[in-house]
């Protein structure tokens, strides 16, 4: 049971593809869930639209209605990577009573943290594939053709609210809002730092060595993919030394 936290654009749904692939279990992932029903129209993707195109949070008590329903559901019985939730910090207390209810524990909260002129970088540049989803960004990950899916062909396109102004304004929600819940967090021994701004979105799998562990560390040195093994080694055997 794994929750992931960062900034908009920090990566998150990039790292959430990887723990999925490995654990085999759902990611639940708020603002997916919010996108699907503005494509669908629901009434809860149009009360969304009203605030996710003007780069603000959902209101607590629908974001938490829907979480509380999603994590009800027999696929995460096995586990789950929730993707930013919470956001708040009465989301976060929410979120302790409703897995208190279904009798769950966090094994890991894991904040990726990058700085703020990569993070514009990263959304103003992101490409999404309209039919399977898929992620893409022009410069550090690129589709092979042009605006088109690699993995079905389908149509890449930009999120509205990965417009240069619209991410500004997520980004001091972010800080506002957010932000003060790595406190919240960190005093438990579940809180995990990675620094986000080196990390390569390809080779990226070493978050469930961190997991593998209930140490509470800080990791913000900048390693690669190849040389953190060591480092989430050590740490599983209880000394906390950075691999040379
Ligand atoms: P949401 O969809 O959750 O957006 P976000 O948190 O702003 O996060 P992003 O999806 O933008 O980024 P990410 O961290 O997943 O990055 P990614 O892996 O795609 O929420 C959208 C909206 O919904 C919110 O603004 C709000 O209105 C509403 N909402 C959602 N949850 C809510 C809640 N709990 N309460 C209230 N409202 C809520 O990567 C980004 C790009 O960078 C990609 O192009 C990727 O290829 C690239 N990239 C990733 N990693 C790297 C790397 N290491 N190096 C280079 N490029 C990289």
């Amino acid at each position: 049971y794994i929750l992931l936290m960062g900034p908009p654009g920090a990566g998150k749904g990039t790292q959430a593809e990887r723990l999925i692939e490995k654990y085999g279990i759902p990611q639940i992932s708020t603002g997916d869930m919010f996108r699907a029903a503005v494509k669908e129209q629901t009434p809860l993707g149009l009360e969304a639209k009203k605030y996710m195109d003007n780069g603000q949070l959902v209101p607590d008590a629908v974001t938490v209605g829907i979480v509380k329903e999603r994590l009800a559901k027999g696929d995460c019985k096995k586990g789950f990577i929730l993707d930013g939730f919470p956001r708040t910090t009465s989301q976060a207390v929410s979120l302790d009573a409703i897995l208190r209810d279904l009798g769950i524990k966090l094994d890991g909260v894991i904040n990726i943290a990058v700085p703020d002129e990569e993070l514009i970088k990263r959304t103003t540049g992101r490409q999404i594939c309209r039919s399977c989803g898929a992620t893409y960004h022009v410069t550090f990950k690129p589709s092979k053709v042009k605006n088109v899916c690699d993995k079905c062909g389908g149509e890449l396109y930009q999120r509205d609210d990965d417009k240069v102004e619209t991410v500004k304004k997520r980004l001091s929600v972010y800080a506002a809002q957010t932000k003060p819940l790595i406190d919240y967090y960190k005093n438990s021994n579940l809180y995990i730092e990675i620094d986000g701004k080196h990390i390569i979105a390809h080779k990226i799998c070493f978050f469930r060595y961190a997991l593998s562990s209930r140490k509470s560390f800080v990791f913000r040195k900048p390693f690669f993919a190849t040389n953190i093994f060591p480092y989430f080694e050590n740490t599983m055997h209880g000394k906390t030394e950075l691999p040379q």
